[in-house]
């Protein structure tokens, strides 16, 4: 195998997901400890916001801050390159998070033993699931009284639509936790107070019948395991690598992060069944990680921190090829040939200059408004990566210029934003005012805020009452007409000018489907 090869074939690029609090900073931060990028628990701050300040937004400047340096964290475990793209946990950050999942290749969700799925698992699940994502479940929390594990598949089942199949068991849960039995490795591993905070040794059972294992978790927790494990080949799939890759089925682990119990198991199969960097598609083609040439697209930007200094770091995920600093690229939505000095790779929670980058890695590009979210770079080939669409926003506010004379700063601030992805931009077709569409009511703080201290312009709001806005796709140029015609005050185009309408209700946009059947009404603006 090339070196190239080699070099894709071992890397593995995922992101962790789960609602805000089941586990999945204290989870990231047991992988990088396996994986000896850390040294200690603690090392790694979250991006999340913290708990109760939720609405206040010096607190996200803050955290915008450190989330530069965990957005991506590379670490190499069992002769692996292991990229995690974290994740904001803050629902109103939802966006961002949807972004990120199209770098990835795979995803671990951790759900909260005692809450089960919660709304934020099920939307982030829901957007895997669109592109067929691999999904590992880690079920966390396991030193706590929680959900009977069947339930909790069940749950699993019908409120994410996955088909799962359990590649551990728990024995018992909170104060009466013994362990877990690792079904893919067919062993068990003892969950005991002195073994808490510390990696245990898995005991090796040859079989489930062995007299020991009544002696080390109780002949009642023996026979319960014995019985359960029986019924579990009954009722789940057998695990099958091509039925995962596809998305077909996912594996479940048990654990509990904060005892580091549980995770070097699932760390170890997610090396072993994980897919390596996936061919992607773009409108022209499709691009395959081997082809000699170099392709990659943006998936988040992040402002610098300085006012002072506008310039932007973009995320590019490389798809194809190899990344080479100091070598001339084409940025294809501008037809312009760019090169970049000083491109940044992430290990752990520290930066540095690489000089080549492969398939599944990240590198960090410095940028000084060229780019916007979902742009393709390549090595001359016009393609433009599909899969990073918007979707209907929660909020929708007009926003006004407060300082006639800084109007051009005020564009500009909004466009940078806009590209930025940091909320939606309409401008209705009737009047041309402008509507910022946000996930969640937090981001108009931060707008009107970081408008005001990097651009110098300031603005206002003023509510504008949206249920939803729909992307329009017509077959009928008649139909549309007329609806372009009856609809007009609600309609308006979004930044790279897609006809949005801005229903009112779910009334009224129920309405406007029976009435125009021959156009289709999309919630996301790829379709
Ligand atoms: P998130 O990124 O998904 O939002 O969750 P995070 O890892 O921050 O964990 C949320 C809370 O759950 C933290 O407690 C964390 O310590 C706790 N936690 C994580 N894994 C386990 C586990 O296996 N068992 C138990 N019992 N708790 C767990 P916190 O009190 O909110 O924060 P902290 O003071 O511990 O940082």
């Amino acid at each position: 195998m090339s070196k190239v090869k080699e070099e894709i074939a071992r890397r593995r690029t995922f992101g962790i997901v789960s609602h805000p609090d089941a586990g999945k900073t204290t989870l990231t931060e047991k992988l990088l400890l396996f994986g000896g990028a850390i040294q200690e628990a603690g090392a790694v701050k979250s991006n999340k916001v913290k708990k109760g300040a939720t609405s206040d937004f010096m607190e996200i400047e803050r955290q915008r801050g450190i989330s530069v340096a965990t957005s991506v964290m590379g670490f190499e475990y069992k002769g692996q390159k292991i990229n995690i793209l974290d994740t904001p946990g803050h629902q109103d950050f939802a966006e961002d998070t949807y972004r990120t999942l199209t770098a990835v290749d795979s995803v671990i969700v951790v759900i909260d033993v005692a809450k089960g799925v919660e709304p934020q698992t099920e939307k982030l699940v829901e957007v895997c699931r669109m592109r067929d994502t691999p999904i590992i479940v880690f079920i966390n929390k396991l030193d706590r009284e929680g959900k009977d594990a069947y339930d909790l598949l069940d749950e699993i089942e019908e409120k994410l639509g996955l088909s799962v199949c359990p590649l551990s068991w728990p024995i018992g849960m909170g104060a009466e936790f013994k362990g877990v039995y690792n079904i893919w490795e067919s062993n068990l591993k003892l969950f005991t107070e002195a073994k808490k905070q510390k990696i245990g040794e898995a005991l090796q059972i040859d079989s489930l019948e062995d007299s020991a294992m009544d002696d080390l978790v109780g002949k009642e927790h023996a026979l319960n395991l014995r019985e359960e494990l029986a019924l579990i080949t009954g009722v789940y799939p057998d695990f099958e690598k091509d039925a995962y890759l596809s998305g077909a089925i996912s594996p479940v682990f048990f654990g509990s992060a904060l005892n580091n119990f549980g995770v070097e198991e699932l760390l170890n199969c997610f090396v072993d069944i994980a897919p390596p960097p996936l061919p992607k598609h773009t409108l022209q083609r499709e691009v395959i990680p081997s082809e000699n040439m170099f392709s990659g697209f943006v998936f988040k930007i992040h402002a610098n921190m300085d006012p002072k200094h506008r310039d932007r770091l973009a995320f590019l995920k490389i798809v194809s090829g190899t990344f080479k600093r100091n070598t001339n690229y084409t940025h294809t939505r501008l037809g312009k040939s760019l090169k970049f000095s000083n491109p940044t790779a992430f290990m752990a929670s520290k930066k540095s200059v690489v000089d080549i980058a492969y398939p599944g890695d990240i590198v960090g590009l410095h940028d000084t408004g060229n780019f916007r979210i979902g742009d393709t770079l390549t090595g001359g080939e016009a393609l433009e990566f599909k899969g990073i669409p918007s979707f209907s926003p929660e909020h929708f506010r007009f926003v006004n210029n407060a300082d006639p004379l800084k109007a051009k700063q005020l564009n500009k601030g909004i466009d940078q934003l806009m590209d930025e992805g940091v909320a939606q931009l309409f401008t209705l077709i009737s009047n041309n005012r402008k509507i910022i569409g946000t996930v969640g009511a937090l981001q108009y703080e931060v707008i009107q805020y970081r408008l005001e201290h990097e651009y110098g312009a300031k603005c206002t709001y003023e509510n504008y009452s949206a249920y939803k806005a729909c992307w329009i796709e017509s077959e009928d140029q008649q139909q549309l007409e007329e609806f372009m015609r009856l609809k007009n005050r609600y309609l308006a185009e979004d930044k790279y000018g897609q006809l949005v309408f801005l229903a009112d209700s779910s009334f009224s946009l129920n309405m406007a489907k029976e009435k125009f059947d021959r156009l289709t009404f999309h919630f996301k603006s790829e379709f």
